[in-house]
């Protein structure tokens, strides 16, 4: 560890601190909706085996790469491979997780609307239709959906300014615990409703006649960003891992809580919404106006909503807290900042980008740029481009830059002799990570038709 460097003090807050990275919007909000969009279970099966197959393998990638560097991503690149072209992947890491923590904090502005709304009780006595002019007049407004914005990224600063112990680990220690036992009362509630059946069943019965390759494209690219991979933040998290935690078994873990919390979302919401006789495929609008209206209908609902809106809002802020990380850690150790000036520069630019991304619903839905708004090509160029090519680079780098015998020494221990665990997971790494997401991306952006 480099001196004085701040770090996870515990194993327990190694895994609360990653695993609050991965659990965020992207199980609760996203995960559902596209599943939705993309016929359920089916989609389902694939996405557990993109986990399975290369999620959890780079996510050991990244640990590894980050506890070796003991810097943020480019500095570990830098330090790792000095006088070549590899910091890049770092740079592109920054850059990302700027990009994706912009529109990130727009939607987790809507949650927090959602949630004082749900806390007044203001989806009461509603129609469906009068939930979605609720939905949309909230996100197309100019001060509204601006200010929640810029409050939840005060809400990650003020986190991440406190440090990596006292700050980001302290703070996923007492909320992902929450987290956790509020997404089970939910699950309890919407088990129990009747005709509840025919959501589970949508959920984990694979109909393969709905998935075409665009829906594998998606179950990859959801995965890499539900796992959080991709963007320097497992690199960045990785660095301030113990030497003595066993990398495999934190990023198991972590995939393993990711994976399970997705599923717990889906089931928390198809069996209420089939229950209601409502849609499963309402895309984003999933959680913000088909769930409002399940709830008015339910026993109990305004409870309910309450917990739902606040498991969205602090699943949101740990995750926006590792982004928020990536950028500051940078700041901090390669601009030589400290972390507050770090942080409050990163809050400002990601505060206008931040802005930007949530005017995209209302007076900027016209503008666009390469044919999208902002927050769409914000959306797209980091989850469907920069994710997966940066995926890409850094399983090559460990593949086939960085020492074998380095790799194993980060993941095995020191002079440990190589287990078949370790041989499968090099061999994934060299050739079955780089060869499926570089058919996955190139099937993305239209150079080649699966
Ligand atoms: N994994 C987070 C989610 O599922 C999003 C995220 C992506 C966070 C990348 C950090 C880095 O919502």
């Amino acid at each position: 560890m480099q001196q004085g460097r701040d770090g996870f003090s515990s194993r327990f807050g190694v895994i609360a601190a990653a695993a609050g990275s991965a659990i965020g919007l992207g199980n609760i909000w996203r995960f559902p909706y596209v599943l939705g969009e993309n016929g359920g279970g089916a989609f389902f099966l694939v996405y557990m085996a993109f986990i399975l197959l290369l999620g959890i393998p780079l996510m050991l990638t990244e640990m590894s790469i980050g506890r070796a560097g003991q810097r943020n991503p480019y500095g570990t690149f830098r330090f790792l491979a000095p006088k070549t072209k590899w910091y890049l992947v770092g740079v592109m890491g920054v850059a990302a997780a700027f990009l994706i923590l912009s529109f990130y904090s727009a939607v987790a502005g809507w949650t927090l609307q959602y949630l004082y709304d749900a806390i007044f009780n203001n989806f009461a006595g509603k129609s469906s239709s009068e939930l979605s002019g609720m939905f949309t007049n909230f996100t197309s407004g100019v001060y509204t959906p601006s200010i929640w914005t810029l409050v939840f990224l005060m809400m990650t600063g003020l986190v991440v300014v406190a440090g990596v112990e006292k700050g980001i680990e302290k703070y996923a220690k007492i909320l992902m615990p929450m987290l956790f036992v509020i997404i089970i009362i939910l699950d309890i509630r919407a088990i129990t409703l009747d005709g509840a059946e025919e959501g589970l069943e949508f959920l984990f019965k694979p109909d393969f006649s709905k998935l075409d390759s665009k829906a594998v494209l998606e179950a990859l690219g959801q995965s890499f960003f539900s796992l959080s991979l991709g963007m320097g933040t497992m690199i960045t998290y990785g660095s301030y891992i113990n030497k003595k935690e066993k990398l495999f078994s934190s990023a198991t873990s972590v995939s393993i809580a990711d994976t399970l919390i997705a599923v717990l979302a889906g089931v928390a919401i198809f069996p209420a919404v089939f229950a209601f006789g409502i849609q499963p495929d309402s895309g984003p609008g999933l959680v913000f106006i088909t769930l409002p209206n399940v709830f008015q209908q339910m026993p109990g609902g305004y409870v309910f909503s309450v917990l739902f809106f606040f498991l969205l809002v602090i699943a949101a802020l740990t995750s926006s807290i590792s982004l928020l990380e990536v950028v500051v850690s940078y700041f901090t150790e390669e601009l030589k900042l400290t972390r507050a000036k770090a942080t409050i520069v990163a809050f400002a630019g990601v505060g206008v980008f931040g802005v930007l991304c949530s005017l995209s619903s209302g007076p900027l839905k016209d503008f666009h740029l390469l044919g999208f708004t902002i927050f769409d090509l914000f959306d797209y160029t980091s989850s469907n481009i920069l994710l997966p090519v940066a995926g890409l680079l850094i399983v090559l780098f460990a593949g086939w830059k960085w020492k074998r015998m380095s790799v194993a020494s980060e993941i095995l221990g020191e002079g440990i002799k190589e287990n078949t665990l370790f041989k499968l997971f090099m061999f994934i790494i060299k050739f079955i990570a780089p060869f499926a997401i570089t058919l996955v991306f190139l099937n993305a952006v239209g150079l080649l038709k699966l």
